[in-house]
């Protein structure tokens, strides 16, 4: 007997992949209960009745214990999880754009309604990074996190590189696997990496930001002749991106396309692979590697947030009592 009834919105990339990640565990007293989606017309690889075309048919059936947010337009998300967050439901996000665009409020609205919102899938994909920030990491400070945490830019990187592939045929791979976003100058423009970089700022270091407060810059920006220089180096270019602190308490972020040497674990980041190094004050760098997109690894990062929020996980956000405030454009922020 089902116990735990799962309701998800969004049957692409990352929804097929949770779908499959439930289904393959078949654990007992979980079962998916619908899928909302949009298009009517799309060929469907489960029967008509696993559908709803109505977000309201989830959200006001309250036999549905958990839903699961997937689809790729930000503004429909962000009034689906808010009216979840309203009524007090439990919610899993992976939309990173959303997230990191109202953070703040849906913060405010889990604190008011006693609603759920976990999002682990949003940032590096199969990599538990929100989860080791916000709860491992939760009373020790950091000097900084860096990392890659756009698969596409990545994977398009490694075959420039590595397979001399023209930049418009890497990408038009990295959209057929699937990394790609549907819009895909947030991958390129290096967007997509900011609204990470803004979710691990909020929990690595309490601060509240704006996508707009980072400073950045995307891989269409590099030219062949960044990647002949990267060569002659002995280096690879990297869209990396940084949150560090000084010894102002000032933190900075910023996503650049950056030469790494052999000496860097970044170089050894491959295709979609995502890599993350956390620097605690006392632990010691640590550093993350794993699968940063595609249908079953972004799956898993879902379906470990359905897990944990069965079990009453919730994020606290243990850093944000530290107030911030952004000082000047080029995206230094004081932490008081
Ligand atoms: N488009 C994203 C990427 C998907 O390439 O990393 C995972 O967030």
């Amino acid at each position: 007997q089902s116990n735990i009834r799962l309701g998800i919105f969004g049957f692409g990339c990352v929804g097929q992949g949770l779908y499959n990640v439930v289904q393959t565990i078949a654990q007992a007293g979980i079962e998916v209960a619908k899928i909302c989606v949009k298009d009517r017309e799309k060929p469907r690889t489960l029967p008509t009745s696993a559908f709803t075309y109505d977000p309201q048919e989830l959200l006001q059936d309250t036999s549905i214990n958990i839903l699961a947010e997937l689809i790729s337009d930000a503004d429909e998300a962000y009034h689906i999880v808010k009216q979840a967050l309203l009524a007090g439901r439990t919610i899993v996000s992976a939309n990173k754009k959303m997230l990191a665009r109202h953070l703040p409020e849906l913060i405010t609205l889990q604190q008011n309604y006693g609603g759920t919102l976990l999002y682990e899938a949003a940032v590096g994909g199969s990599i538990p990074i929100i989860r080791t920030l916000e709860s491992y990491y939760s009373a020790e400070p950091l000097t900084k996190v860096r990392g890659i945490l756009n698969g596409s830019s990545n994977y398009i990187l490694t075959k420039m590189e590595a397979e001399s592939l023209s930049y418009s045929l890497a990408l038009q791979q990295a959209q057929e696997l699937g990394f790609a976003e549907a819009i895909p100058t947030l991958d390129v423009g290096g967007y997509d990496t900011v609204n990470k970089l803004s979710l691990i700022a909020a929990h690595g270091f309490g601060a509240t930001v704006q996508p707009e407060d980072v400073l950045r810059f995307g891989i269409n920006t590099v030219t062949e002749a960044d990647l002949t220089i990267a060569q002659t180096i002995n280096s690879r270019i990297r869209l990396v991106a940084t949150a560090a602190v000084d010894e102002d308490n000032k933190l900075t972020l910023r996503v650049l396309p950056t030469f790494v040497t052999e000496a860097d674990e970044l170089y050894y980041v491959q295709n979609e692979t995502n890599g993350v190094s956390i620097d605690p004050v006392f632990a010691g760098e640590q550093f993350l590697k794993g699968s940063g997109a595609g249908s079953f690894p972004t799956g898993s990062a879902v379906w470990a947030d359905v897990s944990a929020a069965i079990a009453g996980y919730r994020y606290t956000y243990p850093k944000a009592a530290k107030k911030t405030v952004a000082i000047n454009q080029e995206s230094e922020l004081f932490l008081y």
